[in-house]
């Protein structure tokens, strides 16, 4: 974890109230791995003195270039809209743990919901580079929520769903995900919580026969590892990353705590936010 000072250098509206900038800032792009977040202080202290956790959208150690994706709810988040190119922000990163890819996997599923897209958009990034290939399935409310197929790589397969049905299938974008599930070997989400509880609820029972449980099997991958521990992860069909409101974002004020199914809470800010869907207790939506 560092604090790195980070100067704007390109800003836009890219969709209804939510924004893409792009900042220079080379000790982040540096080392950080898909799943981690950062935490950026608003310069608006009008009774707003908490810093924002930002998914790092995309990263390039080449030229140093760290993206953020984020929402406009409230006056910290407005206040980030008004930078102009050359403006200074600090951020403090990469937090987190890390989505983990099993060196055998191939075929790589992505899953957002709406903004969840910046949490899996890097992972894209990351698999395309070492060769995978990338299925990315998103959901969005309508056609005007749903994220550009111009910022993502040539190389990913795009397959949209728009509640509404304006675009692409008409439907929750979990109902795409049986279509896939032979496919992938893995699969990672990040979205609003109801939607992570139905696709973990979709796995759950099939988790041998799925993905890179099936390679295990043929690997001799039989070795037991700690729950919540990378190993384990790296093993899981589906990890989630999961979306919850933070205070201190460094594992001090117990605001983003889930409870796990082992009955140990979990700090997301910390211990996750990328979890293996089956640590996470779902209280009520399975
Ligand atoms: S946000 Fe404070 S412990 Fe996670």
């Amino acid at each position: 974890m560092r604090l790195a000072s980070a100067e704007l250098v390109d800003s836009r509206e890219i969709l209804p109230g939510q924004w893409l900038q792009a900042y220079h800032a080379p000790d982040l792009a540096v080392g950080s791995r898909a799943g981690q977040f950062v935490h950026v202080r608003t310069g608006d202290f009008s009774g707003l003195v908490l810093r924002r956790p930002f998914s790092l959208n995309t990263t390039d150690p080449a030229t140093g270039i760290v993206t953020l994706h984020f929402r406009v709810v409230g006056r910290g988040t407005e206040w980030f809209t008004r930078l102009r190119p050359g403006d200074a922000i600090d951020l403090l990163g990469p937090l987190g743990r890390p989505f983990e890819v099993d060196p055998r996997s191939q075929h790589l599923l992505l899953i957002a919901g709406g903004l969840g897209i910046a949490g899996v958009r890097m992972l894209a990034d990351e698999a395309i580079r070492a060769g995978r290939q990338v299925t990315l399935l998103f959901g969005a409310a309508s056609a005007r929520d749903v994220y550009p197929s111009s910022l993502l790589p040539d190389e990913v397969e795009y397959v949209v769903a728009t509640d509404d049905g304006s675009l692409g299938h008409h439907g929750f974008v979990t109902e795409l995900v049986t279509g896939y599930e032979a496919w992938a070997d893995q699969a990672f989400a990040c979205g609003p919580t109801p939607m992570l509880a139905a696709l973990a609820q979709l796995v759950a029972g099939r988790r041998d026969r799925l993905g890179v449980a099936k390679l295990g099997r043929k690997r001799g991958g039989g070795k037991t590892v700690a729950a919540g521990s990378p190993a384990a992860r790296r093993k899981s069909f589906l990890q989630v990353s999961m979306e919850q409101n933070m205070g201190c974002a460094v594992g001090a004020c117990l605001g983003c705590v889930v409870m796990t199914t082992s009955g140990t809470p979990q700090r997301v800010c910390r211990e996750g936010p990328v979890f293996a869907y089956d640590e996470i207790a779902w209280e009520g939506g399975w």
